[in-house]
């Protein structure tokens, strides 16, 4: 298919000047409540999520958040070099600081296509859409060394296409239209376009993205950095690297769209092959919901090409699938064609003491013929009585439990006077729930040790 209809899957008639938040773009929703919809392009990746605006807002504030904390980073350890007595140390810090300056400059240019700090204009529609909470921007940065510096992770990214190619035979052995779920940076979309297939690559992480527009298309080397997660040698706390100066892809065999897989912005029954890497098991929501969508945009005999680690992490053991569970709960839209467990390093660094070889689970399942599904997931994923005001919250044992502990926190940080010591605190509060002596000196230190203990550590992603 060429280009400008593979386009029109999803693009149709993207104006070219719309790289603002021009939200020109005709909807490429194929659902008719949807239809009127419009969305903004950024560096000529359409921005396709449900709620456009919404999303926008969202990821301005986390990408703003983001490099304020980046920043904050470099500060500090110029105060902690200045600050340190020991010689080694600050050659530590220094070579830690350089290249924390180098990673804050790649994230910074990466993500300047969003207009971070562009608020004009940004109104929220009625309807809710909220990104993943668990998806930070940072969370795979990683995953864009690895993409688009290979001789710094040898082998990871022809191990991946190897696999998937094995899993497309001897069904899939043409050329095909392939979309792409949790592109990531866009490694394998491009692989695979670079085979001929037209692929397009979707995801919902700008700092992703936009690495894979760039660095797919041509986009000369840049500098960033790699930090391991356990430095093997002290003295190298991480690396420089340069990401890109490949060969450029072809825009009709490959492109990218900002999306969310739960909403896919793809016309029913359009795909021969979707595939899943590193994705399911990384997902907030039912997999049947999943599934769902997949089944939608497939032809009838297309394929489901998975490759990912199987460790599925919800609350509830119920929904946390096996392998056979879950073909049971897709068997309405799909057989199983075959199924392999593989193994592959995983971001495999010299320089990192922490190494993760890893048992790939990588599945075909191929389209029925039964009809698309007509219901989508619904882009507000919010419990019930939270999406409806006027709904009853129920009375969960999990809020009371909350509530006198936040209360107790709450009473706590508001006696912090500059003056007042622990044991000051602990009288009142001894005063005001008739606890011991003892007690109330236990809560007040645990309290404020583990509240700084917190503080202690990175949690920011
Ligand atoms: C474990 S990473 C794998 C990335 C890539 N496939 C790779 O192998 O490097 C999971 C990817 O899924 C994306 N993702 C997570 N939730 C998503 C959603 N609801 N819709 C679209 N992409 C999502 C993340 O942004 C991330 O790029």
């Amino acid at each position: 298919m060429p280009n400008s209809e593979l386009q029109k899957l999803w693009t149709d008639p993207l104006h070219p000047e719309a790289d603002a938040l021009d939200l020109s773009a005709k909807s490429v929703w194929t659902s008719t409540s949807r239809a009127d919809r419009q969305f903004p392009v950024f560096q000529g990746l359409p921005w396709l999520f449900p709620e456009p605006t919404r999303a926008l807002v969202e990821w301005r504030d986390r990408a703003l958040q983001l490099l304020q904390f980046l920043e904050s980073e470099v500060a500090d350890l110029k105060s902690q070099i200045s600050e340190s007595s020991s010689a080694t140390t600050r050659k530590r810090l220094t070579e830690i600081r350089r290249l924390k300056i180098l990673h804050l400059e790649y994230v910074r240019r990466t993500l300047e296509p969003l207009k971070v700090q562009d608020r004009k204009r940004l109104i929220p529609g009625p309807e809710f859409y909220r990104l993943p909470l668990r998806q930070g921007l940072l969370g795979y940065a990683p995953n864009a060394v690895r993409d688009w510096s290979p001789s710094l992770f040898p082998g990871e990214n022809e191990r991946l296409l190897e696999l998937i190619s094995q899993q497309m035979l001897p069904e899939f052995s043409g050329k095909f239209r392939i979309a792409v779920l949790g592109c990531g940076a866009g490694r394998l979309a491009y692989d695979l376009a670079q085979l001929g297939h037209r692929v397009v690559g979707l995801d919902l992480n700008p700092l992703l993205l936009f690495a894979a527009q760039e660095f797919a298309f041509g986009g000369a080397a840049r500098t960033s950095a790699d930090f391991p997660v356990q430095a093997l040698d002290p003295d190298r706390p991480g690396r420089e690297v340069k990401l890109g100066g490949f060969p450029a892809a072809s825009h009709d065999h490959l492109s990218f769209a900002f999306g969310d897989v739960y909403q896919l912005p793809l016309v029913t029954s359009s795909f021969d092959i979707v595939i899943t890497p590193w994705l399911i098991d990384i997902l907030p929501r039912r997999f049947s919901e999943l599934v769902a969508e997949i089944a939608r945009v497939l032809r009838p005999d297309g394929a489901w090409i998975n490759a990912g680690s199987w460790r599925f992490d919800f609350r509830s053991e119920s929904e946390n699938l096996s392998l056979a569970e879950a073909e049971e709960s897709a068997a309405t839209f799909f057989r199983s064609l075959r199924t392999q467990r593989a193994s592959t390093p995983y971001l495999h660094s010299p320089i990192d003491a922490h190494r993760r070889e890893e048992i790939l689970t990588c599945f075909t399942w191929q389209r029925n013929s039964s009809p698309p599904p007509t219901e989508r997931p619904l882009a507000d994923d919010r419990i019930e009585w939270i999406r409806d005001p006027q709904l009853s919250i129920p009375a969960l044992p999990v809020f009371a439990a909350a509530s006198a502990t936040h209360l107790a926190m709450s009473e706590l940080l508001r006696e912090v006077d500059g003056r007042r010591s622990i044991t000051d605190l602990a009288a009142r509060l001894k005063e005001r729930h008739g606890i011991s002596d003892a007690e109330a000196l236990i809560a007040v230190s645990a309290f404020f040790d583990r509240f700084m203990l917190d503080r202690r550590f990175r949690d920011f992603a």
